[in-house]
Formats: structure tokens, sequence, C-alpha cells
């Protein structure tokens, strides 16, 4: 007998219902530290392997296999939902993602269009289905996710990656009607590419807004939480579990939490009962060890987790992640350790 994915461990716990132990899964799960994603890699283009369905479903479930996670995330990214928008996508080695003709003026926005999930998207929805029907036997649920407007406006008017995006924020500043149609635009593509991803079979969503922290408080709350807030009042139309991941927020993580979400994602600058403080005991957390900790000496590791599980004392609600994503250079001995340890200590 197959467990119910809503009774599985990671799906309770975003509910907030106490579990046997504590529910893991790691941000960027399926990525180059592995070297079945690098052997992969080695004969396919990333935007092959995010566009071939059979493909995408091999890398989402290659580190179920290997490490025993409690849930699984499918294999994209957050940034080719543009290209069906009309913006020019590369993922360059070494690089990044890099976007060709990127937003410039007002004009551009007008330009971009919104297209249904089932045409800019199909690939990922078919690998959902595919990764859904090997997970279900096995009681392992299915992560749908995107990327937020803000981050992805982020990523669209700077054109790749950059630390302050000092161009996405002047357009923000300069053009404030354009920017609100550019938001609105994002919202409408990603709710209902989100939306489409539960009916493919994903059992849970991720709301990635990676960026969020580049904002001041009061700018977080003009110019992010109108749209992230839609946002979620329109997924919540799927019933599952909704996570609010940011990035650098810790000084407005109640304002994060407003904007909606189940499970509020946190990163590790503020230790997690802090956080919980933050966004409420009506909420779930995610997080929040460093992923630099995973390149450190066990004992370091096991201090680090430690302090965190001490700080949760055992509450219910709790979904054990890095506060970003896993990088490259990590040992997957430590990543199997790390599940076991945390499985094993919270049981
Ligand atoms: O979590 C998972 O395992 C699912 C897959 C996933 C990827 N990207 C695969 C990926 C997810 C959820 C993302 C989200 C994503 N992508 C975010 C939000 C989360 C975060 O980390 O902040 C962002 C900002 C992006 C944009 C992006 N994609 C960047 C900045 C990069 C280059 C940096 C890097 O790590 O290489 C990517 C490429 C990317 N996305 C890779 C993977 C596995 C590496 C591609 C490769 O060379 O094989």
């Amino acid at each position: 007998m197959s467990i119910n994915l809503q009774d599985s461990r990671f799906i309770k716990a975003c509910r907030g219902e106490a579990t046997d132990c504590t529910p893991i899964w790691l941000m960027r799960q399926a990525g180059r530290y592995m070297k079945e994603y690098r052997a992969i890699r080695e004969k396919h283009s990333m935007l092959d392997v995010i566009q071939t369905p059979q493909l995408a479903a091999e890398v989402t479930l290659q580190p179920i296999d290997a490490f025993g996670f409690d849930a699984a995330i499918i294999f994209s990214d957050i940034l080719p939902p543009l290209i069906g928008m009309g913006l020019d996508l590369d993922f360059v080695k070494g690089v990044g993602p890099k976007l060709g003709k990127c937003i410039e003026t007002p004009k551009d926005v007008d330009r971009l269009t919104t297209p249904q999930a089932e045409d800019c998207m199909g690939p990922t929805l078919e690998a959902i289905r595919l990764v859904r029907r090997e997970l279900e036997p096995r009681g392992i649920p299915l992560i749908g996710f995107a990327g937020a407007p803000f981050t992805l406006a982020c990523y669209s008017i700077q054109g790749g990656g950059s630390k302050m995006y000092e161009k996405a924020k002047r357009f923000m500043y300069t053009h404030p009607a354009a920017w609100e149609q550019l938001m609105n635009k994002f919202v409408d593509v990603v709710a209902d590419y989100l939306v489409e991803q539960v009916t493919a079979g994903a059992s849970a969503l991720q709301v990635f807004d990676s960026w969020a922290g580049i904002l001041s408080r009061a700018d977080y709350v003009r110019f992010i939480q109108p749209y992230n807030r839609r946002l979620f009042e329109t997924i919540g139309s799927t019933k599952v579990p909704l996570i609010n991941f940011s990035t650098g927020t810790s000084t407005h993580l109640d304002q994060v939490a407003l904007c909606g979400g189940d499970v509020i994602g946190v990163d590790w600058r503020l230790p997690i009962d802090q956080a919980w403080n933050a966004i409420g005991s009506d909420r779930a957390i995610q997080g929040n060890l460093d992923p630099t900790a995973l390149l450190g000496p066990w004992d370091e590791l096991r201090q680090q987790v430690d302090q965190i599980l001490d700080a949760v004392d055992g509450r219910p609600g709790h979904i054990f992640n890095l506060g970003h994503g896993i990088l490259p250079p990590t040992p997957i001995d430590t990543v199997k350790r790390l599940t076991e340890y945390v499985h094993e200590r919270t049981a």
C-alpha cells in the first residue's frame, strides 16, 4: 500500500501538523554537486534538460534515490517562462543566465506577451506528470515552483545576475506605471503556470523571491507586496500548501508573511525561532541552514544543525532546508549524513 501524499511528512509539516520526524529537502537538490546530474549535462544543455520531459523527470528523481529526501522539486528554472513572454534566455557556462532582448523601456513592457502555461511551459508540465507517476507509489510529494514577479523583473531588466540589480531598481523608480504593468504581467503568467503545475500533479508550490532582500522594507511594501499578495490569493484556489521563499528579508519577514503562503522559507541570517516569531505561529517555516556550512567539517555542520533543531524545539510545522540553494562543491557524503542526522535526531 502506498502512503497517501496528504499524509506524507512533508505535506503534514506544511500544514503545521506533528510528524514522525522532521522532513528535509534542499533547494537546488538536483544539480551540479551530483555526478549523475553532471553526466547528463555533459550530453545536454541546461535548456535541453528542462525542455525534454524524460530528462527533466530523470534529474528530478536523482536526489530522491540518492538521499531519501522527503520531497522532490521539479527540475526546471525560474527563468524559462520569460522565453514564452518574448525574451531570449541562455544559460552561459561559468556565468549563469543571460537574457537577450531585455526590458529597457516602458514600450518593451507593452510588447511582452502573457502566454498560457500549456503553450510556454508544456514540457515541464509533462515532466511533472511523469514524476508524479513515479513518486506517488513511494509516498513522496512533488513541489512545483516559479519565480516571484520581482525576482523575474530583476533578471528581465538587468539582463542577468547582479549584486544590486541597479538597472532594475532604476526602472522601478523611474517608470512606476510600466513597473505596475510589468509586475501584473508576471503575476498573470506565473499564477496560471503554478495552477497548471498542480493540475499536472504537483502537491505543493514554492514561489522563489530570491532577490526581494535588495529592497528596503518600505520599498518591499510598495513595489513587491501588492503583486505577491495577488499571486498568493490566486494560487490559493489550488488548495495545496504554498511556500513563500525569499532571502535577505530578515528585517521585513512580517511583511513577507502578509503576502501569503502557508509556509515561509527563510535564510540563515536570523535564528529560526526569531524568524518564526516574526512570521507568526499560524505559519509553518522552512529553513534555515547556511549552505556553506555543508562545505566545512561535520562537527561544525552538526553544531549548526543542532542550533536550528534546538531553537525549533520540536514545534510542529518545521521543514528542514537550507537558507538558499545547495552549492556545487558540496560533498555528497555530507548531504547523505545531514539527511540521516535530521531524521534520526527528530524521531
Ligand atoms: O531546486 C531544484 O533542484 C530545482 C531546480 C531549480 C534550478 N533553479 C535549477 C538550476 C530551481 C528551483 C531553480 C530556481 C532558480 N533559478 C532561482 C531561485 C532560487 C535561487 O537559487 O535563488 C534563481 C534565482 C534561478 C536563476 C538561475 N538559474 C541562476 C542564477 C543560475 C546560475 C547560477 C548557477 O547555480 O549556475 C541558474 C542555473 C541553474 N538552475 C542550474 C540549475 C541546476 C545550474 C545549471 C547547470 O549549469 O547545470
